[in-house]
C-alpha cells in the first residue's frame, strides 16, 4: 500500500510510522487519520510485527486536528461522517504501540499520543489540549484519557485554559513514561520497541490487554481478568521457553506462540 501523509518503515520486528505533513506541522486531517489507521491495522495483522512506533518530526509530533479542514463543517457533516471515530481503531490495535513525541503534541496530537501504549517524550515535547481556544472541545478522547493519565486537577486546567505543558511537567504528571534528549528520541523509541518486539507476541498482547483493562473496570474484575490471562499464558510454548531459558541461564528464543 502506498501512503501520502505517512512514511512506513520496517526494522526487523519493529514498524515505524512517521507522520509526514511538514507543511502543516502534521495536522491530522481525514487523510492522515485514514492512512495511520489503515497502516496500523495492516501491521497489526502481520505476525512478523511485534511493536509499532508512531512518531512525527522534530518540531511537531502533530499540532492537532486540521483546523482548516474542520472550520467549515456543520453538525450534520460531523455527525453523518462520524468525524474522528476511526481514530478509536488505533486504540484497538492489539500489537503494542510506542508514541515517540518531539515538539508539539497539541489537541488531536496529544490525543493521538495518548492512544498509544508507551509514551516517550523528547525534552522538546509540548503537550496540551488547546481546543477551547478555537471554540471547541477535545474530540479524540482527550478529556477522558488526559484526565485518567494526569488526574482532574491538571486535566481540567489544561483543557479549560489551553495551556501547553513541557516534557518535565508531563513526566511528573504521569502522562509520559520517560524523557529522552531530542537527538536520541527515535533511537531510544526503537530500542524500547525492539525490546517489546523480542518478547512473546501473544504474551505482550495479553499484557497490553490486561493493563488497558484497568481503565475499563473495577479492581476486583480487573484482577480476575488478569488471573484468567495469567492462567492462559501457560498454554503457550513461549512460557516453557522463557522459563527454561532462565533455568538454563541462556537468552530465550520466543516463537511467538
Ligand atoms: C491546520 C495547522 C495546524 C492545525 C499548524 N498548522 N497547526 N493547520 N491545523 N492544527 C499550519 C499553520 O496554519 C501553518 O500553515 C503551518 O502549519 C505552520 O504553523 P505555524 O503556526 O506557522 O507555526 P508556529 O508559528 O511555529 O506555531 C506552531 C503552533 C501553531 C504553536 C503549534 O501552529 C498552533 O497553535 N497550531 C494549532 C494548535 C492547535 O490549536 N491544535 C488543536 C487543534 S484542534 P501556513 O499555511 O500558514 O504556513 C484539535 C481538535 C481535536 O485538535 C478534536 C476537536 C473536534
Amino acid at each position: 500500500t502506498t501512503y501520502e501523509t505517512i512514511l512506513l518503515e520496517r526494522k526487523g520486528r519493529v514498524a515505524v510510522l512517521t507522520l509526514n505533513r511538514p507543511e502543516a506541522l502534521n495536522a491530522l486531517n481525514l487523510q492522515v487519520m485514514t492512512e495511520v489507521v489503515a497502516a496500523a491495522e495492516e501491521l497489526d495483522r502481520d505476525p512478523e510485527v511485534g511493536c509499532i512506533v508512531l512518531t512525527g518530526s522534530a518540531k511537531a509530533f502533530a499540532a492537532g486536528a486540521d483546523i482548516k479542514e474542520m472550520r467549515p463543517q456543520g453538525y450534520m457533516d460531523m455527525y453523518l461522517s462520524d468525524w474522528f471515530t476511526a481514530w478509536d481503531r488505533l486504540g484497538q490495535v492489539r500489537t503494542p504501540t510506542v508514541a515517540a513525541v518531539s515538539g508539539y503534541a497539541l489537541g488531536g496530537g496529544c490525543e493521538l499520543a495518548m492512544l498509544c501504549d508507551i509514551l516517550l517524550a523528547a525534552d522538546t515535547a509540548k503537550f496540551g489540549q488547546p481546543e477551547i481556544r478555537l471554540g471547541v472541545i477535545p474530540g479524540i478522547g482527550g478529556s477522558q484519557r488526559l484526565t485518567r493519565a494526569v488526574g482532574k486537577a491538571k486535566a481540567m486546567e489544561l483543557c479549560l485554559t489551553g495551556r501547553t505543558m513541557g516534557a518535565e511537567e508531563a513526566e511528573r504528571a504521569g502522562l509520559v513514561s520517560r524523557i529522552v534528549p531530542a537527538a536520541e528520541l527515535l533511537a531510544e523509541a526503537l530500542s524500547v520497541a525492539e525490546t517489546v518486539a523480542g518478547m512473546s507476541k501473544p504474551v505482550a498482547m495479553m499484557t497490553k490487554e490486561a493493563v488497558n483493562r484497568a481503565f475499563e473496570t473495577t479492581l476486583a474484575e480487573g484482577v480476575r481478568f488478569e488471573r484468567r490471562l495469567f492462567h492462559a499464558v501457560f498454554a503457550t510454548a513461549d512460557q516453557k521457553e522463557g522459563m527454561s531459558a532462565f533455568v538454563d541461564k541462556r537468552p530465550p528464543h520466543f516463537i511467538h506462540g
